[in-house]
């Protein structure tokens, strides 16, 4: 067990005392940082990009959070400042050992996950993290009686995609629902802000012989991304709303794009040339199967490459951000703050000027 956490030291001091909530989470206060917002949420795959977007959101408005990680307590001191003091609480949890979930959420009224992986490791493939782990969460979540359960997925998730990472997803989405029916999907489209692997990753291609490959040109596939912040507010604003319970969300951006077009603007934020050229997609795995065997982050695998590749999937029939009382901001607005850092000194200060906004697309 954790030392660092009240709500531990008291239950393990004496008298457990299951699902009763903490005085401390009792809502109070005006609204910020030092109030209590009512919520104790347990947020699994905190340390990830994402995930310090959610812990600020939920910090700001007061709330507990337990952190479970499994890094060096120094690789999250910044999440630290996010809430009052002690209010962010973190312990040290193993996704294959059931009882430390349970020990993570045993004191929260909510549960978020986060967990994700773009490539698979000699540990854990894409079914442990996309299908066991949620479904050990959802079902520990289920049997403590948690109110909100929020689920990550993707929006294209779908068990026929040409990517496993996409399969996986959708095989995820109702290995949840079946042990947490009242669960909360999220869809997100690729996010896009500061820390992403989207943007950021198609200005670092530069340094691979100055020209971006995408298959047919990228003119084949419509992105959509979503900011990152507006899915953090997504989360939050489900955590609130009482109508969401058992929903699923597609979350995606104002605007759908043509790939091209995408990575042309991001070079042209960027003030750097844009030099794409069509390569096959049997070549491009095949460069990419060698980047898969990297022992550290890949830079890209022949699946990332696929889902880059996949054409955004419109979910009319499903809720999405304009539900939950967001206005999703566009990549027009926020593609300076990503892409500033790629921009040569003499352009750094440069404001956006002149830079045409790519071309958006209906279909
Ligand atoms: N980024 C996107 O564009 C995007 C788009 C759609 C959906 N999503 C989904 O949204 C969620 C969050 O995305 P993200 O970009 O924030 O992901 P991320 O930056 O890769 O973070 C993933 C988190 O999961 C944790 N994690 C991964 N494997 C784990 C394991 N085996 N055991 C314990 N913890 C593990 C990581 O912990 P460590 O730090 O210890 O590795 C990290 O905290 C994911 O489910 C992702 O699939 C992301």
């Amino acid at each position: 067990t954790c030392v660092c956490c009240p709500a531990v030291i008291s239950s393990s001091a004496g008298t457990v005392q299951h699902r009763k909530i903490h005085h401390a989470v009792i809502p109070k206060g005006k609204g910020g940082r030092s109030s209590s917002s009512g919520i104790a949420a347990t947020v699994f795959g905190a340390t990830g990009f994402l995930g310090r977007y959610v812990v600020n959101r939920l910090g700001r408005i007061g709330s507990q959070v337990v952190i479970p990680h499994r890094c060096d307590q120094y690789d999250l001191m910044y999440l630290r400042p996010m809430g009052d003091l002690g209010q962010i609480i973190f312990m040290e949890w193993d996704a294959r050992d059931k009882e430390s979930i349970k020990r993570a959420i045993a004191h929260s009224n909510v549960v978020i996950n986060l967990v994700g992986r773009e490539w698979e490791t000699r540990n854990y493939r894409y079914e442990d993290v996309f299908v066991k782990i949620p479904q050990e969460i959802a079902k520990a979540a289920r049997q403590a009686g948690i109110e909100k359960f929020i689920h990550m997925s993707h929006l294209n998730a779908d068990i026929r995609s040409p990517s496993k990472y996409l399969r996986n997803k959708a095989v995820g989405e109702t290995a949840v629902r079946d042990e947490f029916p009242d669960a909360i999907i999220m869809k997100p489209a690729e996010l896009f802000g500061r820390e992403d692997r989207f943007f950021n990753h198609f200005a670092n291609m530069r340094w691979f012989g100055k020209a971006v490959p995408l298959i047919s040109m990228g003119k084949k596939t419509v992105k959509q991304p979503v900011h990152v912040v507006d899915v953090a507010k997504a989360i939050v604003s489900a955590i609130k709303d009482p109508d969401a319970v058992g929903k699923a969300y597609a979350l995606a951006g104002p605007n759908r794009y043509l790939l091209h077009d995408l990575v042309e603007y991001v070079y042209a934020v960027a003030h750097r040339p844009f030099v794409a050229y069509p390569l096959p997609r049997p070549l491009y795995h095949f460069i990419a199967s060698f980047f898969e065997k990297s022992p550290f982050e890949p830079w890209t695998t022949p699946d990332k490459v696929d889902r880059f590749h996949t054409t955004d999937m419109k979910h009319p029939e499903l809720p999405g951000l304009d539900d939950l009382g967001i206005v999703p901001s566009s990549v027009e607005q926020k593609a300076i703050e990503i892409l500033r850092r790629h921009r040569r000194y003499r352009f750094l200060e440069a404001d956006l000027g002149q830079t045409p906004p790519p071309k958006t697309v209906t279909f």
